[in-house]
């Protein structure tokens, strides 16, 4: 019988100290840093659902919003929110705290497509997602809407660039910011 699951039974929490040698050149947390946090509890989420190794197929666009200052307690908010036949989307809310004074904030949020694979190394089933409530069929809904933009957009750059005409790109350039010096 097909097993079905809520996000509730996989959301994870990981949170971390931003120390020092964290630092960018500008003495705030590396985006590498958060980057990497973020796949860890993508990949911790997504396996808890799959119940089967989980590898990171794609990563949604991730706007920093703000920057993470050495000191924060950084924690990232992982939830299952839409699943395919052996993918799962796994958004990711990142905030910091100033642990002195307190305040909290939003630095970034992204999502991450995780696949789930078996022991031969092959895409495995994952079990569905139950939707409980209002916030849970929007969440799908999205994460199927943006799966579906975003195979119209690849497809476009696809056809772009098989169809390109490098004579009236040089044309459509004039107004950027090079300088065109073909012989
Ligand atoms: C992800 C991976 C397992 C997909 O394998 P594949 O043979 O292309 O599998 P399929 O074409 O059968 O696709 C399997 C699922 O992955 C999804 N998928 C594959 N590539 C994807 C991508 N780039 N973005 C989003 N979803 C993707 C498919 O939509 C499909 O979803 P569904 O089963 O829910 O419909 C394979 O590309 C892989 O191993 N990539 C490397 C992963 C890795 O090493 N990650 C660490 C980062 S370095």
């Amino acid at each position: 019988m097909k097993e079905f699951k809520h996000n509730s039974a996989s959301q994870t929490v990981l949170s971390e100290l931003m120390v020092p040698s964290y630092a960018n050149f500008g003495g705030r947390v590396h985006g590498g840093t958060i980057l990497s946090m973020m796949d860890k509890v993508a990949y911790a989420c997504a396996t808890k659902h799959a119940g089967n190794y989980c590898v990171t197929a794609s990563v949604e666009t991730v706007d920093f919003l703000t920057p993470v200052e050495i000191g924060d307690q950084l924690s990232l908010y992982a939830s299952v929110n839409y699943v395919g036949n052996t993918s799962l989307v796994v958004g990711i809310k990142v905030v910091s705290e100033n642990l002195k004074l307190g305040t909290v904030t939003h630095t970034n949020k992204s999502y991450f497509t995780m696949v789930a694979i078996d022991e031969d190394k092959k895409p495995a089933q994952v079990p569905g997602l139950i939707l409980r409530n209002h916030e849970d069929v929007r969440r799908f809904s999205e994460a199927k809407k943006r799966k579906e933009i975003n195979k119209y957009v690849k497809q476009q750059f696809i056809d772009f660039t098989n169809n390109m005409d490098l004579l009236s790109e040089i044309d459509n350039l004039q107004n950027d910011n090079c300088k065109i010096e073909i012989d």
